[in-house]
């Protein structure tokens, strides 16, 4: 045969064999997503060559973040890292001391209440996608986050990570940042499932709510994370529900999560949060992590071996006492998990830090930042309007990214406000005084300040005296029982003598304004006395920039709150049954406000909060036309189309984020005077009108029905409420639904 023959057979044979390759080899889209058939036979074929130690290995951590995959057959570690706003710094194998890597720091996005507070899920998708590169850039295949449980109380210490009090905003938060952190090759890991709405007792504390409460208001988020967002892994929560565990526990996750959502992914304990063998074996569990630890600062090392899916385990598959086919279908899906992050070829390879990067953390910043009060034209101040502004607080300056619990970070630059307001204004007009201290983050007590209280206060009333304008940086911090992990705040009030440090300034400088950093609401006694206010976030790397470019009006405030603020906090549902309703009487808590949570309480009992759930002041003004929906009766499966006009009548370009509300006329159970059931964040140019159009499904009225166990459509008539929050209603229009 002649070279040339030679020659074309082989291209011939490559190009035959380049057709038959797995799409993956072929540079396509990623196969493992595309072809649930192929990876089904990949994963049995693992499956059947894997030993019943190597199988049980996969089931349990071998370090503090990651577990073994299967060496032998090149089945790789999967590796974890925190958390919901950023990528956690490397610790070491099997302790919770920092590993002090030098090059593990990251971009440091805002909380995920503050992304709540932008009501813009465009958002949401860009800051998973900025976190998913991040993570992948750092090797992890699964990042622990975003949390969504439901704020259930001001006092919950880790309310900051999660996305706000209404499922219905959570859930449509929360599925954008899924879909942005996957499209990376790597899992994002919802948490804690479920009804982990307090950290104080989190590791024990039985919770008991009503089947309505759990349907209606804890597990939507997590349920359109999982049916929409297609979520690749779900961590259990440390406490009990109905008295099993909810990482092993058969209703939440045999029944509810694989039943009923078709979960398809891993379900993880959180660190410490596994209790028994048999239950871990046969609720659902998938991988055990951190056992004998308090997932924050302690733990038993090199006990992977002794872990209630370890050995344990294998003895009783040995013994009979317990099927390998509960152990098989752990490994397939933790294989699964394998082929979507580490062993898709095609997948990204990550970036980290990037200008991008910064831009989002700055964007999300600035969106989320509320203004709550601007009276005598507080707010904007532009530059150039005063000399010298006085600017007063710990806050200021305090590194917010430490602390708070597995939530830290590693920021590679976090501009604080008092560096923003400089960098805004010029150093010689900014007069900087830190008026009260905190003691350094930790998990275990408060720790009291280094610095004389009194000094501090009588430094900053000095250096307001001497301000055209004071600007005061308060609010809570990472400390233990503040806005931290592993317990809860004792009290609604600001702290370090915060409230005082405001009337002594007040005295010598009315000009004042507050801009309070928290992750939770606060009680706010001088609110009649201070012009200015708002409420601000964690905000992250770039957070001194956003604040100081609302505060300059470089950019207009366009955020709402995604919780509502007590007057008091007896006046909030779950703090208003006594102890047995938050926190519980140290073994049970029954949730006794049932499904009014938030403003759903303060509508129905008429109680007038402070601030209410989805408000929020620009430095615009707008004018909503009146609503009108495309007909007047509906069936279940039709979609109501509501539009009107919404005019930006001021002088500044800004955004709007309006909200659709739902109530039902004569409902047979008892239902929330108003439900949020639609939102759209609207930009526009100063003199701008817009024709809104928001579209809402007839069955998303639905209520759970807990007598048939059922979600269930009444037909009656429901007033459909547009609003620029939820105690602020613009028009109403009433529809009929017809069976
Ligand atoms: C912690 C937290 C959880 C975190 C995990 C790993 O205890 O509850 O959110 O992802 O342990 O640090």
């Amino acid at each position: 045969m002649t070279k040339v023959l030679r020659k074309l057979r082989c291209i011939l044979l490559f190009g035959i064999a380049f057709f038959l390759l797995p799409t993956n080899l072929q540079g396509q889209n990623s196969l493992y997503l595309d072809d649930t058939k192929f990876v089904d036979d990949r994963i049995e074929d693992a499956l059947s060559r894997m030993t019943l130690e190597e199988k049980i290995a996969m089931c349990h951590a071998q370090s503090k973040f990651s577990t073994p995959g299967c060496p032998r057959l090149g089945i790789p570690e999967i590796w974890m890292s925190d958390g919901p706003h950023g990528v956690r710094m490397e610790f070491m194998w099997d302790s919770w001391s920092h590993a002090d890597w030098t090059n593990d720091s990251c971009t440091v996005y805002p909380a995920l209440t503050c992304l709540a507070a932008t009501f813009n899920p465009i958002l949401s998708f860009r800051y998973g996608n900025a976190l998913g590169e991040e993570a992948r850039y750092r090797k992890k295949d699964i990042i622990l986050g975003p949390g969504v449980n439901i704020y259930r109380t001001p006092l919950n210490g880790r309310n900051f990570e999660y996305l706000g009090e209404d499922p219905f905003l959570a859930s449509k938060m929360v599925v954008p940042y899924i879909q942005g952190v996957q499209k990376n090759g790597v899992a994002a890991c919802m948490k804690h499932f479920a009804l982990n709405n307090q950290d104080k007792w989190r590791d024990s504390i039985n919770v008991e709510a009503s089947d309505r409460a759990l349907n209606e208001i804890y597990l939507p988020a997590f349920k359109a994370g999982v049916t929409e967002g297609k979520v690749w892994a779900v961590m259990g929560s440390y406490n009990r529900f109905r008295g099993q565990y909810c990482s092993h526990n058969n209703l939440l996750v045999n029944k509810i999560l694989k039943g009923d959502w078709k979960f398809d992914g891993v379900f993880i304990t959180d660190w410490g949060s596994a209790h028994n063998t048999i239950e871990a074996a046969r609720n659902g569990l998938d991988i055990e992590m951190g056992s004998w630890t308090n997932g924050l600062s302690w733990g038993l090392s090199s006990a992977y071996n002794n872990y209630y899916l370890a050995q344990p385990f294998l003895r009783k598959i040995k013994s009979g006492e317990l099927s390998e086919s509960l152990l098989n279908e752990k490994v397939r899906r933790i294989l699964r998990l394998n082929f979507r992050t580490n062993m898709d070829r095609n997948r990204p390879y990550g970036k980290k830090l990037t200008p991008e990067h910064k831009a989002i953390a700055l964007k999300v910043a600035e969106e989320g930042i509320v203004l709550l009060k601007n009276e005598k034209q507080f707010f904007p101040i532009e530059k150039g309007r005063y000399n010298k502004i006085a600017v007063i607080g710990e806050n200021a300056v305090k590194k917010l990214t430490q602390g708070g619990g597995s939530s830290e970070l590693k920021p590679q630059e976090e501009i604080s406000p008092l560096q923003g307001m400089i960098d805004k204004y010029g150093k010689d007009h900014i007069l900087f005084s830190l008026g009260y201290a905190s003691g350094e983050p930790n998990y275990s007590n408060e720790l009291p300040s280094l610095y004389n209280a009194d000094s501090l206060m009588t430094a900053a009333v000095e250096t307001a005296r001497n301000a055209d304008v004071v600007i005061l940086f308060g609010g809570l911090n990472k400390n233990f029982q503040q806005d931290c992990e592993g317990d809860d705040r004792k009290n609604m009030n600001l702290p370090f003598g915060q409230d005082e440090l405001i009337v002594k300034l007040l005295e010598v400088n009315k000009n004042l304004g507050v801009v309070i950093i928290s992750g939770n609401a606060v009680s706010m006694p001088w609110i009649s006395k201070v012009n200015g206010l708002m409420q601000s976030w964690y905000l992250g790397s770039q957070g001194g920039i956003a604040a100081a470019n609302i505060i300059s009006g470089k950019v207009n405030p366009s955020g709402k709150l995604p919780f509502s603020i007590p007057k008091k906090l007896e006046d909030n549902g779950a703090n208003s049954f006594g102890p047995i309703a938050y926190p519980g009487d140290g073994h049970n808590e029954v949730y006794k406000e049932d499904i009014l949570v938030g403003y759903r309480w303060f509508d129905t009992k008429k109680i007038k909060p402070l601030f209410p759930f989805g408000y929020g002041l620009s430095y615009t003004t707008f004018v909503y036309g009146k609503a009108r929906t495309d007909k007047r009766t509906y069936r279940p499966d039709e979609t109501v189309k509501i539009s009107f006009n919404l005019t930006n009548s001021g002088k500044m370009d800004g955004s709007e984020a309006v909200q659709l509300y739902v109530t039902q006329k004569n409902p047979t159970l008892l239902r929330p005077v108003k439900e949020l059931k639609g939102f759209s964040k609207v930009a526009l140019k100063a003199g701008e009108t817009k024709i809104v159009e928001i579209n809402l499904k007839v069955s998303d009225m639905a209520f759970y029905n807990d007598k048939i166990s059922a979600w269930t459509l009444e037909q009656d008539d429901y007033e459909i409420s547009i609003a620029s929050s939820s105690r602020n209603i613009k028009s109403a229009n009433t529809i009929k639904v017809v069976l």
